[in-house]
């Protein structure tokens, strides 16, 4: 294996730095590879300054740091490329421009740090020729087969933490704290982050809910003397017949970007019950800032093993934890079905075990 290249997709999430960072240090260590960084996604493939050398000077002292150092492109799909002509704006296909600059620069193995959009794009290409070697990143932790992504534990963290703030300030005004938290179509931050800071009711998208049963909740705690509640909802969420809140519709490139749920609660309840709520949209938060310890250790073992995978032949592949070991699973599995909140798992078992509340009964 003498080049490999690397390359960051969809939105970023804590960690990603820490997965260049060993990606390089191994390659170089254990092959004497070189690595060539591709800028923004794909995209660096189709622009005059998208590629460089990667060596140990760019890589030093990125460990801790959130983001990514080579740039991230959230819709950098080159079958559906959004160009500008004559200032009319287009979508090309420019798949085979990316392929054919894959294989002028002769890439033993291009690594892929992303999401399930552009492992989806990853094994399209991989499916055309490309030598590609995936990396689960989501702060979302809905790819399937592999237990956990890098990123999900830092956003958790930053989630409980917001949690926990809103617990004393709510529990000082005797008010109803509404959180809208991300996942898209999944309710794991929103699941943990509740459990872990003490919610009271945790919406989720996978359990459609209704309106009456959390002001019932509230209420019934008023009832026990706890005049005060926190609602985590998940931005997926929707109630029972009803559909999920969008702030943005989308077009060809963006897919539509849900948000807004927090807001259709919180005024509901308020009326319901009487208490004073308020509702706090945690945002871009959760995916900025320094990695947790936890996420700089997976995302250091899934770089390093990444490029093993890859010197040991193992394309079209994605490395992935499970039972507490990396192994390395076919792309295609990973993208067959998203992960979801497991109806009949432990964690739900627990959260309902515990009293809390999904708004379902
Ligand atoms: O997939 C990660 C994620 O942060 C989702 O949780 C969220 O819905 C979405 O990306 C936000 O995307 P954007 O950065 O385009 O607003």
């Amino acid at each position: 294996m003498k080049r490999i290249g690397v390359l960051t997709g969809g939105g970023d999430a804590p960690g990603l730095n820490a997965v260049i960072r060993a990606v390089v240090k191994t390659a170089h260590k254990e092959y004497g590879c070189e690595v060539i960084g591709i800028r923004n996604g794909y995209e660096g493939f189709l622009t005059a300054d998208g590629l460089f050398p990667l060596g140990a000077d760019e890589v030093r002292g990125i460990l801790p740091r959130g983001g990514t150092i080579l740039g991230a492109a959230n819709r950098g799909n080159p079958f559906a490329h959004k160009v500008f002509q004559n200032g009319i704006e287009q979508i090309e296909d420019d798949s085979d421009k990316v392929i054919a600059a894959i294989h002028q620069l002769k890439l033993d193995a291009l690594i892929v740090i992303g999401g399930d959009g552009t492992l989806r794009i990853s094994q399209e290409l991989y499916e055309k020729g490309v030598p590609i070697v995936g990396v689960p990143k989501t702060i979302d932790n809905d790819i399937c087969g592999t237990e956990v992504t890098f990123g999900f534990d830092t956003a958790l963290n930053t989630a409980t933490e917001a949690i926990d703030k809103l617990h004393t300030t709510a529990e000082s005004h005797h008010r109803v704290m509404v959180l809208e938290l991300m996942g898209r179509d999944a309710g794991f931050i929103a699941l943990h982050a509740g459990v872990a800071g003490g919610a009271d009711v945790i919406l989720i998208p996978e359990i459609p809910f209704r309106y009456e049963n959390i002001a019932e909740k509230v209420y019934q705690r008023k009832q026990v003397g706890s005049h005060f509640s926190i609602i985590a909802v998940s931005e997926g969420a929707k109630p029972l017949h009803g559909a999920q809140t969008f702030s943005n519709i989308g077009d060809e490139i963006y897919v539509a970007r849900l948000g807004g749920i927090a807001q259709k609660v919180g005024v509901y309840v308020e009326q319901a019950t009487g208490t004073e709520t308020r509702v706090t949209v945690l945002g871009h938060l959760q995916r900025g800032g320094a990695p947790t310890p936890f996420d700089r250790w997976l995302a250091t073992r899934y770089g390093s093993a990444a490029v093993h995978l890859a010197a040991a032949g193992g394309l079209g592949r994605m490395v992935a934890l499970r039972n507490t070991q990396i192994v390395d699973i076919p792309l295609e599995e990973a993208i067959a079905i998203p992960k979801r909140v497991d109806l009949n798992g432990d964690a739900l078992r627990t959260a309902r075990s515990i009293g809390i509340s999904f708004g379902d009964d």
